[in-house]
């Protein structure tokens, strides 16, 4: 691909599906095509880059790109299927079902299917209040739970909500780790409380054991049902399949989709304890809930071999092992420059480094895709650079990621003798924090660049 043909998409794209999405990218030297997909890398056709996926869209390419078990899954379940009628018995389907329930924590042992991951969130919430009969659910504080109706409902934060209002009144939110705050708020009235066993978007924070057992008391005490929304943190990415394992405590329900579909086909699904008040609700409402794409037979297929290959490869052992890596390494960097960076969080390859001012999440995201990093700050909060490359990183390709860091670090550090002076001006740093106003400088900076960073580099990173 050329120059002109990029450009050619690209105004096609601002036309025909979202200008405001083509000015941000650009504007953070992000305006990069995905080809050669493979691992942790793709590769940009125009400047020739090989680009680190460290976001791999917030945990859906847990596998890597294209994995060559699960693409060999795909391909012979195209052989002899189709998605299947969404009403009918299907071998496919069952399989999935039944190494679902073996794979899971306790007696979570029935399964719903879902489309994604916001259709898996509104059916878990539906179940909690049909099979309890109450409407009240308990959330977190900017807690992401997805984009459609009762999920986004379950949103912590406001930028996603607010043009939507009013939303479904029922749901309360409190601070994330802090039991005597969710104590404060479940009553008799309360279907469920609903959380991130570790908060992605909100800037990867993990739910500590005491809270997540104390959780499961309150629920119990209360007779409201426990959720936990495992889409980001599930299939290998904390270092156990599921991240409720660290702590030992099984939900009523369990959400997964994103990985979940290996990249490649989607899919996603609502597991839930096989107790009466649930078991029985769903047997006499047997279509409380439906989705023509939801567990369709080609994605149980591909979810089977993306089971398949985290087991037989130890995706969860090398994701322990190399988040830690990537943890210290970052932790490392925090001691250095104490100033700027406040903390660094995660577990497994779920990690966040935390910056003093929001500003700086967006300026090191740039930063990185300068070099061959695309790393996403976090949705919910911004200050926080979020690192999600796939659970198949090898050693070679972490330490090009810690380099990568490292110098993205120091570019940045190269700026901050006129940004930081700047935001301590009344008024400015508000400014500087605004993501509109974010995306015009460095769209700004970007045009005044002499030549497109991207060509710069050309020929420097590994494009194989
Ligand atoms: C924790 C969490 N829940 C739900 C969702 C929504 O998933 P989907 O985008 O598949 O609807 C996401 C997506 O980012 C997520 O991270």
């Amino acid at each position: 691909m050329d120059k002109v043909e990029k450009k050619r998409i690209e105004a096609s794209f601002g036309r025909h599906v979202n200008a405001g999405q083509v000015r941000y990218l650009k504007s953070g030297h992000l305006d990069v095509i995905e080809t050669c997909r493979s691992g942790v890398h793709f590769v940009d056709p125009v400047s020739r880059r090989a680009l680190i996926d460290g976001f791999t869209s917030a945990g859906c390419f847990n596998v890597g790109r294209r994995n060559p078990l699960v693409l060999q899954a795909l391909e012979a379940a195209l052989d002899e299927l189709d998605m299947g009628n969404d009403e009918l018995l299907s071998p496919a389907k069952i399989a999935l079902a039944d190494r679902l329930t073996q794979l899971t924590p306790g007696d979570l042992n029935r399964v719903i299917f879902a489309a994604g991951g916001g259709d898996a969130i509104d059916c878990a919430i539906k179940l909690a209040r049909g099979a309890t009969g109450r409407s009240g659910i308990a959330s977190t504080v900017k807690a992401y739970h997805g984009h459609t109706g009762l999920a986004l409902s379950a949103n912590g934060k406001k930028h996603y909500r607010w043009f939507c209002e009013p939303l479904d009144p029922a749901f309360t939110f409190v601070p994330f780790n802090d039991l005597d705050a969710m104590r404060a708020v479940v009553t008799e009235d309360t279907a469920a409380v609903i959380l991130e066993p570790v908060q992605g978007e909100a800037g990867i924070f993990v739910g500590s054991s005491d809270y997540l057992q104390g959780l499961r008391r309150l629920c119990d005490e209360k007779e409201a049902l426990l959720i936990f929304d495992e889409i980001q943190t599930g299939w290998g990415r904390t270092g156990k399949m599921f991240a409720c394992e660290h702590a030992g405590v099984v939900p009523d329900v369990m959400t997964l989709a994103k990985s979940m579909g290996g990249g490649l086909f989607p899919n996603a699904a609502v597991l839930y304890r096989d107790i009466g008040l649930l078991s029985d609700f769903v047997d006499e409402n047997p279509d409380f809930h439906a989705s023509c794409g939801g567990g369709s037979d080609l994605a149980c297929r591909v979810s089977l071999g993306v089971i398949d290959f985290i087991m037989e490869e130890g995706g969860c052992e090398n994701a322990a092992r190399m988040g830690a890596r990537l943890k210290s390494a970052i932790e490392g960097l925090a001691q250095e420059n104490p100033g700027l960076i406040k903390e660094v969080r995660g577990i497994g390859l779920m990690i966040g480094l935390e910056y003093v001012h929001e500003f700086m999440g967006p300026m090191m995201s740039d930063a990185l895709a300068k070099r061959s990093v695309f790393a996403a700050y976090s949705g919910n909060a911004r200050q926080v650079m979020r690192f999600m490359v796939p659970i198949t990183i090898t050693d070679v390709e972490m330490d090009a990621l810690i380099a990568a860091i490292s110098g993205a670090l120091a570019d940045m550090k190269r700026l901050l003798p006129f940004a930081l002076p700047a935001a301590r001006i009344p008024g400015v740093l508000p400014l500087l924090n605004n993501e509109r106003f974010q995306t015009w400088l460095f769209g700004l900076l970007r045009k005044l660049e002499k030549e497109p960073a991207g060509e710069k580099m050309a020929g420097k990173g590994n494009a194989s």
